[in-house]
């Protein structure tokens, strides 16, 4: 199976941590080199020394914040303008939790400008290159609601539709250029994100954190919480060379919670 990424470049967004991180440092060790984006950069500064370099890769990251789409556009406008990007990952934080009927029209603007304006600001620009290289790979990090929507994330749901419904039809315009855009629809997993909305529940329902873990992992067949290594070794398969005729699809990476077939 080909899975080296030698020579490729990778843009990989939400890096400081995370699903991101694992997924920047599972890449790099794959042979790519990665270009991190983001908001703190003494984080940034430490994991670029820190990513593998099996090939004397030189890392690189641009301070970015997803609220400023702006901003996106003209770092991705330089980053494409001294690489050529063969993958794409589109991660950035999770929107604020809470119930549909409490959310805000900000929210639902905010959610949707960082979710999928971004995602495709970002798209736009390394479309091109990757066109040229006749190879690009398109990974965008959701989540389960897309299938099944999660209680007390009522922006969350509806935003994430959105990103599935805009990358199946960017997969149907780019498949014939060896481009693929595919979702990964992460389960629970253990990063600061899940910490924070175990709490989030625990304070709405008036419980403890203990009580709202363990009905979640009680949820999962695997019977534990997702480690974002695993979500990562997703993205890998589906950046790599030996996913060429994978296109358009939604893979949940989920410990099998999600009750759909
Ligand atoms: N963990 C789960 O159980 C789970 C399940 C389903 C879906 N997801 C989704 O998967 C994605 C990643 O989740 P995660 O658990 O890895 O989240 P996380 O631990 O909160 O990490 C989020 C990453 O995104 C970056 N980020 C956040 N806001 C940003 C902004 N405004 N501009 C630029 N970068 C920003 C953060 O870096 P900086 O702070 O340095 O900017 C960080 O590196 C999220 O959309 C999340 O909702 C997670």
């Amino acid at each position: 199976m080909h899975i080296s990424l030698d020579d490729r470049f990778a843009v990989v967004c939400g890096s400081t941590q995370g699903i991101g991180l694992a997924i920047a440092k599972e890449l790099a060790g794959m042979g790519a080199v990665c270009i991190l984006l983001a908001r703190n950069e003494p984080a940034l500064k430490e994991i670029v020394q820190q990513l593998p370099t099996p090939n004397q890769q030189l890392h690189e990251y641009h301070l970015a914040d997803f609220a400023d789409t702006k901003q996106v556009k003209r770092i991705i406008e330089k980053i494409v303008f001294l690489h050529t990007v063969h993958i794409l990952i589109n991660n950035t934080g999770g929107p604020k939790a809470g119930p549909i009927a409490e959310a805000t029209e900000n929210e639902f603007n905010q959610a949707f400008q960082q979710h999928l304006i971004n995602n495709d600001i970002l798209t736009k620009a390394v479309v091109p290159g990757m066109k040229q290289q006749g190879y690009g790979r398109i990974i965008n990090i959701i989540s389960t609601s897309v299938r099944i929507p999660l209680n007390n994330l009522g922006v969350s749901n509806t935003i994430r539709a959105a990103v599935a419904a805009w990358a199946k039809t960017l997969s149907n315009e780019l498949g014939q250029f060896n481009i693929t855009v595919n979702n990964i629809l992460p389960g629970f997993t253990d990063t600061q994100r899940l910490r924070s909305l175990i709490e989030s529940n625990a304070n709405r329902r008036g419980v403890s954190k203990e009580v709202i873990e363990k009905e979640m992992v009680d949820s999962i067949p695997a019977g534990r919480f997702g480690d974002a290594s695993e979500i990562a070794a997703v993205a890998a398969f589906l950046a790599s060379p030996a996913a060429s005729y994978v296109n358009g699809v939604s893979i949940p990476v989920d410990g099998g919670r999600t009750g759909t077939i």
